[in-house]
């Protein structure tokens, strides 16, 4: 059969138009889930997908969906997220979006049937910044987060999800994904520095790391900041400030298997000469192994409860959000590997820091993902990079993943959606 092969011109140039979605003045990208940016960011890959012969609509929990029917009745699923972080780049997401589009279209311009049905995913909340709870979009849709736990959730603006859902801002049909799923492949830059420093350009994802992060709101006495003396002072930020030791500490005592960040600061009144009444923040930490998480999180625990004493301060912690370390599937780890060295590179694998939507999927159905180099080891930031050959690299390798899983015996397993029955 011939050869088909991915278009870098076209990949190129969709992944630089979904990057001029939500500049941000303060540089790099600002593209939160459901606001005006990522709604049009969401309309331009409709688009995409129309043009790639793609069905595209959007489901209940706002992800947009574009469908190509095969012979089959089961899927294969492949795609990524639309939102970014505040002031972050412009391939988190977006390439596993703009590349998954990309095999549909050389698919369909060739004529190419597939046994399965293809159907590419955009998520609408990965990074879990507006409404505090990562992968969110693929969380809802698989059921881990209720109704009841959508509608408290609320952004900045103080929007619920509910509310953004309802508005139906996008203007486009109704879809859904289906529940019966042989795959979901992942395509994504790897945001860290391993392939760059071993230099290589791809390799598959064996597991996802495990994230725990909560909410803390800290508080202590306002007061005026001349008059008040030093001893007689609850200030809030000095114990928000030790907090963020802490988890340094405690995370590089774990030599390796842990990290931590507090990333989101929020002091109030926020006066000069006003002592910090109340901080609000939010702790992470991540482990690929579920006993150091755990026994992290017990000791950054304890180490608040005794900061807050010190410093005369109230500390309250809202509930941990948690995903678990996942094993990617090992089938299709396999055909990722078997994709790479078909697209004349050497196998390599690699656990993932970053948390992603195929953790979520791959508790109910096959997930793998690929990785392709992060220049400088970037993400999450306006500098992230990765060359342009890499992502025709990964664009063909997530392609040749798809024809690969496409000639597997079906493996039957079923997404437990959590749509309302009609
Ligand atoms: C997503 O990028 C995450 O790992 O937080
Ligand atoms: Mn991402
Ligand atoms: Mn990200």
């Amino acid at each position: 059969m011939a050869i088909i092969e991915v278009l870098p011109r076209r990949l190129r140039e969709r992944i630089e138009q979904l990057g001029a979605i939500g500049r941000d003045p303060a540089g790099g990208l600002t593209r939160l889930p459901f606001a005006p940016a990522h709604v049009e960011a969401l309309q331009r890959s409709a688009q995409m997908m129309r043009e790639a012969g793609l069905d595209a609509g959007v489901d209940e929990f706002g992800n947009l969906i574009g469908r190509r029917a095969g012979r089959r009745d089961a899927a294969l699923l492949a795609g990524s997220h639309l939102d970014t972080v505040p002031q972050g780049g412009i391939f988190d997401g977006a390439l596993g979006v703009v590349a998954a589009i990309e095999c549909a279209q050389v698919l369909h311009d060739a004529g190419r049937p597939l046994q399965h049905s293809l159907v590419v995913m955009a998520f609408a909340d990965e990074e879990g910044h507006a409404f505090g709870v990562g992968t969110m979009s693929s969380r809802a849709l698989v059921g881990e987060l209720g109704r009841s736990r959508l509608a408290q959730l609320r952004d900045g603006t103080g929007r619920s999800v509910d509310e953004y859902l309802r508005a139906r801002a996008h203007g486009l049909p109704a879809a859904r994904v289906p529940a019966e799923v042989d795959a979901y492949v992942e395509l994504h830059i790897e945001q860290g520095p391993v392939l760059e420093q071993m230099g290589r350009t791809v390799a598959a994802v064996e597991s996802i790391t495990g994230i725990l992060r909560a909410p803390v709101v800290i508080e202590g006495r306002a007061a005026h900041a001349g008059t008040t003396s030093m001893p007689g002072r609850a200030d809030a930020l000095v114990g928000a400030a030790d907090l963020v030791l802490a988890v340094r500490e405690l995370a590089l005592a774990e030599r390796g298997r842990a990290v931590g960040t507090i990333g989101r600061v929020h002091v109030q009144p926020g006066a000069t000469n006003v002592i910090p009444g109340r901080v609000d923040l939010t702790v992470e930490l991540r482990s690929p192994e579920a006993k150091v998480l755990e026994t992290l999180r017990g000791a950054v625990e304890d180490r608040a409860h005794k900061i807050a004493g010190l410093h005369g301060l109230k500390m309250a912690w809202g509930t941990w959000d948690h995903s678990p370390p996942v094993p990617l599937d090992p089938r299709v780890r396999e055909a990722v590997v078997g994709a790479i060295e078909r697209c004349g590179h050497p196998p390599l694998t690699l656990p993932s820091w970053a948390g992603h939507d195929a953790g979520v999927l791959s508790r109910y159905v096959p997930a793998g993902m690929i990785f392709v180099v992060s220049t400088g080891g970037l993400s999450h930031s306006p500098d992230e990079r990765t060359p342009w050959d890499a992502v025709e690299t990964g664009a063909q390798v997530l392609l040749e993943t798809l024809l690969l899983l496409d000639e597997a015996p079906g493996m039957n397993r079923r997404l437990p959606l959590a749509y309302t029955t009609r």
